[in-house]
């Protein structure tokens, strides 16, 4: 197999300790990378590297393990900026306009649907992201969750069930959790690896504590693991639920009571943090300082979707985290990388070692802090093994 050696690499981020500065960055500065068919075979000082088949000067950049995007909803028609506006004049969010998109999903065709889902993806390779976690949720019937999924299958490992996401307007509630954990849940498993439920308190247009623990039993019965949307618009069932349920990740905790934080930091599942959402919904942010401090894994995503946040750049989210929530930068970009490949349990991506993938995003900066320095400046992609540099 062919060997390519990267040099010109003035800070390497791993997120290995073991392999830099003993932080959990694990920086190394002036630092090389052998890739061998597609996966890390070597990292070490540039002064110390081996020969190899191909060469590449980045220049004095810095590398970063591609963004890890573990929550993110791609798979839809139309967009909603009529609602934001009405936001920005101070209607809030309630997630009501789910249904605006869920009718544009369905009256969209297949080959519209999944250039827009590509479009998506190739606009966050195009920020850094190397891996994306997509749900279906704007379907709700039967075929159009399915169909959801199988687009979501083409590209990506990480695809979520999102049937739960909102009881659909003229719908039973009862008869449609029965259709989610029954039918919808058969057709739509075999092409997904994760179940996921919009858990608020008294279920509104979401589910409460009950109706998602009957979701999330049924999809783990079907051999899928758990996520959650918990304590996104108030403090509710959501994050004890998904930390009782062995939960993968528990996502947008804007509202946590200290029972919550105590919960997260006994238990696996990882908080992921959305910031993106707080920004274009004009909400508080979620306490990512109280969350570290209670010693709790925190991940980054962007949930980019036509309703609460239409951003696809972790760059944005790394920024947000820092300046919004009190995260370090070192902390953001962890979370956004690392964090987000625990959020999804994976063990080969969001650091970069010998044997782990060759995901690599490069800065058009000397240091990852530029990320949250430089807002909204185009400084990060994911490496094209195509590209010339
Ligand atoms: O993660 N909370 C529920 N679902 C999405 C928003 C979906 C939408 O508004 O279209 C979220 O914020
Ligand atoms: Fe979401």
């Amino acid at each position: 197999m062919t060997t390519t050696l990267l040099t010109g690499i003035a800070e390497l981020v791993t997120n290995d300790p073991s392999a830099g500065d003993g932080s959990p960055l694990g920086v190394l500065h002036d630092a090389a990378v052998v890739v061998e068919g597609g996966r890390v075979a070597w990292i070490g000082p540039a002064a110390r590297a081996p020969e190899a088949d191909l060469r590449r000067d980045l220049g004095g950049r810095a590398v970063i393990p591609g963004f890890v995007d573990s929550h993110a909803h791609l798979v839809f028609a139309g967009d909603r900026a009529a609602e934001f506006a009405a936001r920005m004049e101070g209607v809030p969010y309630d997630g009501g306009g789910i249904v605006t998109t869920v009718a544009a999903t369905r009256a969209a065709g297949e080959v519209d649907l999944r250039a827009l889902l590509r479009a998506r993806i190739a606009e966050m390779r195009a920020q850094g992201t190397t891996t994306v976690e997509i749900k279906s949720g704007y379907g709700l019937t039967v075929a159009d969750e399915e169909r959801a999924l199988r687009l979501a299958r083409e590209v990506t490992e990480e695809t979520t069930f999102l049937g739960a996401h909102v009881v659909p307007p003229g719908t039973d509630r009862d008869a449609y959790v029965r259709l989610v954990t029954g039918e919808m849940l058969a057709a739509c498993a075999p092409h997904a690896r994760w179940i996921d439920v919009f858990c608020e308190p008294s279920g509104g247009h979401a589910f409460d504590g009950d109706e998602a623990r009957e979701v999330l039993s049924a999809g783990r019965a079907a051999g899928l693991g758990l996520r959650v949307h918990g304590n996104q618009l108030s403090a509710g069932p959501g994050v004890a639920l998904a930390v009782e349920l062995g939960a993968a990740s528990v996502d947008h905790c804007t509202h946590l009571t200290r029972a919550d934080v105590d919960a997260l930091a006994g238990g696996g599942t990882v908080a992921t943090l959305l910031p993106g959402v707080e920004f274009s919904t004009r909400s508080p942010y979620p306490d990512a300082r109280r969350l570290l401090d209670a010693g709790v894994t925190v991940a980054l995503a962007t949930d980019c979707n036509p309703g609460s946040c239409f951003t696809s750049s972790m760059p944005l989210v790394v920024a947000l985290a820092v300046r919004e929530m009190r995260m370090t930068p070192a902390e953001a970009l962890w979370s956004a990388t690392a964090g987000g490949a625990q959020a999804l349990r994976r063990e080969d991506v969001g650091v970069l070692a010998p044997g782990r993938r060759a995901d690599l995003t490069v800065l058009d900066a000397p240091s990852h802090v530029h990320l949250a320095y430089r807002p909204g400046v185009p400084i990060a992609r994911a490496l094209d093994w195509t590209d010339s540099h």
